[in-house]
């Protein structure tokens, strides 16, 4: 199977690192990848929502499949382009107008008001109804919340505890455009309590399965302090998703999704990483996204035992029932090492050394070659995986192991998985 990837964090490493041990895969290219995927297919110089470029060189190249890793292309229509223009290229990921649960917070508000699906009560605010917006707030407790509709990168969403500046924010988001387009409608949300944790799931638009549970650390800081990140470590399982929980979990979130996207017409083929709170037990949807998490990726994969050019293949070709999904029951930790200075300013440009480590996994993030030298090229540099029998020796394991990574300035949280330790 000849596969192009499209995407170029710690997630597309994990992706790529598991698709080259496949005995399936005869070729691996990844666009625009990093300097760890360069050691384990081809890097290819093509913008992953260039979608007539990427056509081109898939029919140049023989592309098998197509897999997008994360949703830009996906929320673009890149499913639905090779569906029409060139089927026999299987796209692993959901149609366009899935992609909207992650591309559009008011969309998925409506999907899941559609099939009961538990989730914080939501008001949709436009500039033609600003004043309902305010209202609304004012019958809600603080902390409040606030969602640019469409993509933002993941700065889209302000939890304000004052009133009066929670106002202020649904303006200037509205009226001043403080996220562009993103912003002209926003959605108001009731906070949610509990703990967060997220659950993968793969569909092929009949069939479902888990994949797996985690937690991720958004925040730089030790104790979940200071600004959010793309993510700076995770911990796979997540100790209180118990079997119990799950079971909620599927009855009341999964099933109604999957089933429901395919009464509407639009069956769900790929990832679904459904962003979730425990309440007292019961789960709540914070989000959905179309694909899988970074850094969750590097947390999960490595626990997976499944060939991963099966799994996608099946994702994409509706025979899921035939691919067993097995996951170590081992606990994996991953740690980011960041740029000082992230999520604000940074250099880019250091060197970094890896002193081999064969017992440890590491997923490049923002990296790439200089000749025979590798530099820092991102905020989020490189994600360190440890896998052992419980969470606190997976924490023993991968604080050991990111020592021998250096870099001038690597950064990180020293605290991933402490929160779940059992007291
Ligand atoms: P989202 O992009 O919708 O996932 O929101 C980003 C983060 O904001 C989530 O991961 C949560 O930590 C937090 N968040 C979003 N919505 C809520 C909510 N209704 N209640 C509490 N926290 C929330
Ligand atoms: N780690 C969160 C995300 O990938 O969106």
């Amino acid at each position: 199977m000849k596969v192009l990837l499209l995407g170029s964090g710690g997630r597309e490493h994990a992706y790529a690192h598991y698709l080259a041990a496949s005995p399936l895969l005869t070729k691996l290219y990844i666009a625009p990848g990093n300097g760890g995927t360069a050691s384990l297919g081809q890097n290819v110089n093509l913008s992953p929502t260039n979608f007539s470029d990427i056509h081109t060189f898939c029919i140049e190249n023989e592309i098998d499949l197509i897999l997008p890793g994360n949703e830009d292309p996906l929320v673009a229509g890149i499913t639905d382009y090779f569906a029409e223009k060139s089927p026999k290229i299987k796209v692993a990921g959901p149609s366009k107008w899935c992609a909207q649960l992650e591309g559009s917070k008011s969309f998925s508000k409506k999907f899941m008001a559609r099939h009961a699906i538990p989730t914080a009560a939501y008001k949709e605010i436009t500039a033609h109804n600003l004043k309902d917006g305010e209202a609304f707030l004012d019958t809600l407790k603080a902390p409040y919340v606030l969602k640019a509709d469409g993509l933002a990168a993941g700065k889209g969403v302000l939890i304000i505890n004052d009133l009066a500046e929670a106002k202020r924010e649904l303006r200037n988001m509205i009226q001043n455009d403080k996220f562009g387009a993103a912003g002209d409608k926003v959605v108001i949300e009731a906070f949610l309590k509990g703990i967060e944790l997220s659950v993968f799931v793969v569909s092929d638009g009949q069939n479902w399965k888990i994949l797996g549970s985690a937690k991720d650390y958004k925040r730089i800081g030790n104790g979940d302090t200071g600004l959010n990140t793309g993510g700076m470590g995770a911990i796979s399982p997540v100790p209180f998703a118990t079997p119990e929980f799950m079971q909620k979990v599927e009855e009341q979130v999964i099933i109604p999704t999957i089933n429901g996207l395919r009464q509407e017409g639009h069956p769900y083929k790929g990832v679904l990483f459904i962003g979730l709170m425990n309440d007292g037990g019961n789960p709540y949807v914070v989000e959905y996204n179309v694909r899988m998490g970074d850094p969750e990726t590097e947390a999960i994969f490595p626990r997976l035992q499944t060939d991963m050019c099966e799994m996608i293949n099946a994702i994409a070709s509706n025979s899921l029932n035939t691919v067993e999904l097995s996951l170590n029951p081992y606990t994996a930790a991953t740690v980011m090492l960041v740029s000082e200075g992230y999520p604000q300013e940074y250099e880019k440009g250091k060197v970094i050394t890896i002193e081999p480590n064969e017992a440890n996994m590491i997923f490049h993030a923002g990296t790439k070659h200089n000749g025979e030298e590798l530099l820092t090229n991102g905020g989020r540099v490189i994600a360190v995986t440890a896998l052992a029998p419980t969470l606190e020796q997976a924490q023993q394991k991968v604080y050991a192991a990111l020592q021998k990574v250096y870099f001038q300035g690597k950064t990180y949280r020293t605290d991933i998985g402490n929160d779940l330790l059992e007291t």
